[in-house]
Parts: structure tokens; sequence; C-alpha cells
């Protein structure tokens, strides 16, 4: 055992049970095994509520944290025990296109009762999660996500690192998750489906125990199919990252987080709980909360302050590719008529008959689209309009890009995989394609995607 895997194992035993997570399934070897099954498991916590039939990997919800060393080669092997076919992408994660996970693009879905192996090295150190990208509106909502942390040669020093993965359920009557309501129309033409219910990692309003005046560094994830989160912390948090990237160190309150993405704080606690409300619902909704308990003994992380990251600089943009991208359609759109399959239709027969209510530029996405092709080093800059009106969480795989605003040139302060998009907005998503194969570009509102708003990069 050399000097970093014994300080590994002992960070390891150092750190206090997550947030209602299941053991932690680092190995030094950073084998995983992932087995993707049906459980039965109540969603609220009143016992005259019925289980719901969740779809979870190795038996828990969310499914196990992953924790691995950035470069690190990682493998993981999918068990699917499901009754229908799966797959598992590693959301943010930038790796060979073959591990990308896309069901029916890259890579053939993994049928019931087969295995995948999955080999990789994060080459990015952060928060980023795996999940179900085989009818991921519906596996998804059925609870197959689960957190992996991938971590830097220089993590700043905390008593606990905790990951919240935020995720709201639609249940129905019995406090069941509500089956019925899947594929329904008027979701897909409108917000994507919400929940009624709220949970972070799996639980109703965790109280996590921590040292009273600990440093904590808090993960959040959003794992909601299409809810935008709007958290309110108890007091300022430190923002230290956005989808796993580091950025500079600013002061926050009030979160949005949009399907996909992810904020990392750093919180300097004192001997007070400290509860963090949702209230994107208008009503103040208790989330979860850290609450200092002297039983679990004193913090020791010194309360350095912390430094900014190095800034990154865009990439020359002289012989930038440009991709213009039309987003329309939804409700209240003015989406008239749309190509599906290389056939001009027009909305209503799209909606009815296909269920197809999205388009970029024109077309309804599929897997055979393409925006692009781009050649092997290109740097593309993806104009992107969002003229709906709703708000898109566009997620691109394989790449972390910029964002820079069309009218006034301001650049974001760090790279992100996830942007959200509000109803009009323009945005220019500026990235290196230094990374071949097809990479899939779409909306992680899961049924906006699962309507038509995807398409495909391919790069070669
Ligand atoms: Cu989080 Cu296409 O995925
Ligand atoms: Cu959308």
């Amino acid at each position: 055992m050399n000097r970093r895997d014994f300080l590994k194992a002992t960070s390891l035993a150092a750190m206090a049970p997550s947030f209602g997570l299941s053991a932690q399934t680092l190995s030094t070897s950073s084998q995983f095994r992932l087995e993707a099954a049906v459980i039965e498991q109540a969603l609220t916590p009143y016992p005259e509520y019925k289980a719901s039939s969740l779809w979870t990997y190795n038996g828990g919800l969310p499914g196990p944290e992953l924790r691995v060393r950035q470069g690190e080669l990682m493998q993981a092997e999918l068990v699917n025990r499901l009754p229908e076919p799966t797959t598992i992408h590693w959301h943010g994660i930038r790796l060979s296109n073959g591990m990308d996970g896309v069901s029916m693009l890259t890579q053939p879905p993994v049928e019931p009762g087969a295995r995948f192996q999955y080999v990789f090295s994060p080459p990015d150190a952060g928060t980023y999660w795996y999940h179900s990208h085989a009818k991921t509106w519906q596996q998804m909502a059925r609870g197959l996500y689960g957190p992996l942390i991938v971590e830097g040669p220089d993590e700043p020093v905390v008593d606990h690192d905790l990951v919240c993965m935020i995720d709201d359920w639609r249940l129905n009557a019995e406090g069941q998750l509500d089956e019925a309501s899947f594929g329904r129309l008027h979701d897909w033409a409108h917000g994507g489906r919400l929940g009624n219910w709220l949970t972070v990692n799996g639980e109703s309003n965790p109280q996590r125990p921590v040292k009273p005046g600990s440093r904590v560094r808090l993960r959040l994830i959003n794992a909601a199919n299409a809810r935008i989160f709007r958290l309110q912390l108890a007091a300022p948090a430190v923002q230290y990252a956005l989808d796993g990237y580091r950025t500079p160190l600013t002061s926050v309150q009030d979160i949005e987080l949009a399907p996909a993405q992810r904020v990392d704080l750093i919180i300097d606690l004192t001997a007070e709980p400290f509860p963090l409300t949702e209230v994107s619902t208008g009503e103040p909704y208790p989330a979860c909360s850290l609450v200092p308990d002297a039983a679990l003994g004193t913090a020791t992380a010194a309360k350095v302050t912390l430094t900014d990251p190095t800034p990154e600089s865009l990439p020359n943009l002289d012989t930038a590719k440009r991709l213009p991208l039309h987003m329309q359609g939804g409700a209240m759109g003015n989406l008239t008529e749309a190509s599906l399959d290389g056939v001009m239709r027009p909305i209503r027969e799209l909606a009815r008959e296909y269920q197809k209510v999205w388009a970029f530029n024109g077309v309804v996405g599929n897997m055979k689209n393409r925006l692009a092709d781009l050649r092997l080093g290109d740097t593309a800059i993806i104009e992107i309009w969002n003229d709906t009106r709703w708000p898109h969480a566009m997620h691109l795989h394989g790449f972390h890009f910029w964002v820079r605003d069309p009218e006034t040139g301001t650049v974001s302060a760090s790279r992100r995989d996830t942007h959200l998009m509000h109803a009009g907005e323009r945005a220019e998503l500026i990235f290196v394609a230094d990374n071949p194969g097809l990479w899939l570009l779409h909306c992680h509102m899961l049924e906006h995607h699962a309507a038509g708003m995807g398409t495909v990069i391919q790069v070669s």
C-alpha cells in the first residue's frame, strides 16, 4: 500500500457516513458494480402511504456515491436486472465516446439480464453524477441516478464533504409514484414532469448531524426530470464550483439549480442548524438541514481563506465554426410544422401521433440528426436562441463549454456542461471539439428531450 492509498483509506475511515447515502463504495482499485433493479420503498415518512416501485442502483436511492481520484482508471459494471433495456451515462465526465452510455447512439442498450463494463479515467475533479440514458424521462423519474465525485490533488480541507441529490417526485393520492401520468403530453409540451414531493438523497427533509462550528463542503445535484430548484440557504455560503468546475469565490444565499446542474458550496457553520429551503413553487418547502451535534466531536478544519482558481481564457475564435440552433415549439410556441425523419409534418400531427412538440432548426430531434460535423480540434460556437415560452437546461455531452452572452460579450466565469436558457434568451456555447465521436446536445428537461429537443454533434 503506497502513501496515496493509505491516505485514501484513512480519509475514508474518517469520513462520516453521508447524508443517508448507502455506504461509500470506493475501493482501492476503483471497480464498481452497479446493479439496476426494482425495489419497493416509501417516498414519504407517513405510514398510511404505501411503498413505491422504484428503479435504483444497488438497492439504494440514490445509487451509491462513487468516489474516485482525478485521472484514476475507473471500471463500473452495469448489471441490468430491470424489466427493460438500460444504460448508464456519466454526466459531465469527458470520456471516450463509447463509454458515454447513450442508448442507440454510443452503444446498444443493455438488455435485461445482460451486463456492460464502463471503463474510463475522469480527467476533471469535481461533482458529477451518473444516470440512466435509455428512456431517460421514465427511468430517471423512477430513481436511476447516483453521485460521482472526482477528487483532485488539492481539495479544500473540510470537516464534512456531503452530497445532496435533490429530486422532486410526482406522487398520487396514495403517496405512491404516479406511474399513470408517465408520458402525459401536457407535461411534455409544458414544463416537463414536475413533482409534488421533494427528497434529498431519497429522504424527506433529512437532518444531517455535523460537528458544531464545522466547515462543510456541500455538493448539490439537481436530479429532477424538469424542475429548476430555487434553494435558499440559512446564511450566505461560498460558491466554490459549478458543474464540477472551480468558480471565482462568491457569496451566495439564493441558488438557482437547473436539472442536471451542480453547485459546490463551502459553509462555515456556527452552533445553529443550517436549513436549506426550496422555494420554486412560491411556497417554502424544507429540503434538508445540517444540524450541529456535539456528540460528533469538535471541528478541526481550519477556516482558511480559500483562493480563486486561475482564470481560464477563451480559445481563439478566429476560425471558430458557428452552429446556429433555433429552439422552437412547446405550448404557446410558434412552431407550426417540423421535419420528423425527413418528412415535414404539421405540429398537430406531430403532437397527436408522435408525441413530438419541440424542434431544433425545424427538425424534431432523434439520434440520426446531426447539428454539425466537426473536425477534431475545431473550435465551435453553438449560437442558441431559445425562441420558446419555456426555460431549457441545455446539456452537451463530452465537452465543457464557456457561455457567452452575444449581446454584452460577457463570458461565464467557469465552464459548464449544462446551461439554463430562459425563455427568449440567446447564448453562445463555446467549446473545443477535442474528442471524437457522436455527442448528444439536448435539453435536460427530460420530457423535452423525448419530445424532440435533441441533436447530435459529430466530431471526426
Ligand atoms: Cu445527464 Cu444526456 O444527460
Ligand atoms: Cu427543455
